[in-house]
């Protein structure tokens, strides 16, 4: 039986070569140009589970992306852990500020940049080869392992739920490891408690039948592309927060414990300019920057669009304006339900002298994991043997809503064991991964496997 650690960093410069391989694919799911792609992606992963060692190992078709499974269970009376990640990255232009091709991965500085580097090809790199060392080191894993690696994350998800719902049975397991989240500085590692929910709509306003000439209309016809600003400028009050009645009813309120907590975690004003390069913080008075990420509710415009965006200047009354428009959300928020609150008040805000349709296009939960479990437990050891530091607990404001779908249909702990850094730009450009978090993340990944199973299955289940 071979050591898992040394064999882990004995194959450090293979680790980043086939990462590489995995990063030069680019999966991007939103854009159908791309499908072949994505497939090629799902692909490699079914290749690289095969090569860990892992049996059944398919590519199951969805109605769009495919899911990639394989399972090892030879350990009977041992505790079955899924390990879920997606192999989608988000779209990628070089123009957008890469310094290098974003689909050409590169080494600087100890960082390895390209989409997916982080998010989350790396973390889901880091599980396959953390069961592939301890299949080498001993012929045998310490724990049933079942992956789940999907390919449609980045665009909410649209066929997971149903995809579970079919092989509610055949992907059951004890505990539920995602690594698809960052911790707070390889000194200070961190476990992600809590994540929020999401509601992603496409608000479209329309004036005239057709763009009109400004001189000959402006000032009789109510600009659609004003209209929809004047509406969207209303769904916020001038202290930060949500103008959508009914919004806050099913938020949870934080109680003094969980501030407290939440405290320690802040994040400084300095190191908040250092990540946004924004002028100065803004955001739902009487909360600190940690608790509007992480712990409250907000409304963003992601894009907004209409009339003559081109070069130069062109004189014309737009016939529609639209924008995207997302909410994220926290416990007990419910997506559908929120959905119907903003439509509501949409309907309220919107003059007579446009017409408009609000589009949903994707829903998900939010969702907060217990801290106390067994489970949780082995996930703090875990982090204390590869990064030699007791990991914080953190909220998030991201969302993996397949999280609370898990938590819903198996009633067992989640674990978030991210590998990632706060600043390693993921949906941006210049995305990395660092290398220290490559190579401790299999340690780390490696040893959470080994300390779950040293537990019985149901004391493992138990929340
Ligand atoms: N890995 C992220 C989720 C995440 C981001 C968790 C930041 C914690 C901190 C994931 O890939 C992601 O981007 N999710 C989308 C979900 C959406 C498309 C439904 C998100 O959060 O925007
Ligand atoms: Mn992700
Ligand atoms: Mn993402």
């Amino acid at each position: 039986m071979t050591e898992i650690h040394a064999l882990i960093d004995a194959n450090r410069e293979q680790f980043l070569e086939e990462l590489k391989e995995y990063l030069r694919i680019p999966s991007i799911s939103t854009l159908s140009e791309h499908n072949a792609d994505v497939q090629r992606a799902a692909a490699w992963t079914a290749e690289q589970l095969r090569a860990a060692g892992l049996t059944h190992v398919q590519i199951m078709p969805t109605a769009r992306h495919p899911v990639v499974y394989g399972e090892w269970l030879g350990a009977p009376g041992k505790p079955t852990v899924l390990i879920y990640g997606h192999y989608d990255v988000q779209p990628a232009e070089l123009a957008a500020g890469w310094l290098s091709d974003p689909f050409a991965p590169e080494v600087r500085d100890g960082n390895l940049y390209a989409r997916g580097a982080s998010d989350d090809k790396g973390q889901v790199y880091v599980n396959i080869k953390a069961v592939q060392m301890l299949m080498q080191a001993s012929g045998a894993l310490p724990v049933n392992v079942k992956f789940l690696i999907e390919g449609e994350e980045e665009i909410g998800s649209p066929n997971l739920d149903g995809f579970i719902a079919a092989h509610q049975e055949w992907l059951r397991a004890d505990v539920v490891v995602i690594s698809d989240t960052a911790i707070q500085s390889l000194q200070q590692p961190s476990i992600v408690y809590g994540l929020r929910g999401l509601v992603y709509f496409e608000l479209e306003v329309r004036g005239p039948e057709r763009d009109l000439h400004s001189g000959g209309f402006g000032g009789t016809v109510h600009n659609p592309a004003q209209a929809l600003c004047e509406i969207i400028a209303a769904l916020h009050q001038p202290d930060g927060s949500v103008a959508v009645p009914g919004f806050y009813d099913k938020v949870r309120p934080l109680s003094a414990e969980e501030r407290a907590a939440i405290a320690k975690t802040d994040i400084s004003e300095a190191e908040w300019r250092r990540l946004t390069g924004a002028p100065q913080p803004w955001g739902e008075a009487g909360y600190t920057l940690r608790e509007r990420v992480g712990a409250r509710p907000t409304l963003e415009v992601n894009g907004i669009w209409g009339g003559f965006t081109g070069e130069g200047s062109k004189t014309v009354l737009p016939a529609k304006a639209t924008a995207k428009i997302s909410c994220r959300l926290v416990p007990d928020q419910d997506p559908h339900e929120i959905e119907a609150l903003i439509r509501a008040q949409i309907a309220r805000l919107a003059p007579p002298t446009v017409t408009w349709e609000m589009r949903a296009l994707n829903h998900g939960y939010p969702a907060l994991v217990p801290i106390d479990s067994l489970a949780m437990e082995c996930a703090v050891r875990a982090y204390e043997r590869g990064f030699g530091a007791r990991p914080l607990f953190l909220r998030e404001g991201g969302s993996i809503p397949v999280v609370a779908t898990f938590m819903q249909t198996y009633r067992v702990p989640v674990l978030l064991v991210g590998y990632g850094l706060p600043d390693d730009g993921a949906h941006g450009p210049n995305e990395k991964f660092a290398l220290e978090c490559l190579y401790r993340g299999v340690h780390t990944a490696a040893a959470l496997l080994e300390e779950l199973g040293k537990r019985s299955p149901e004391a493992l289940r138990s929340l």
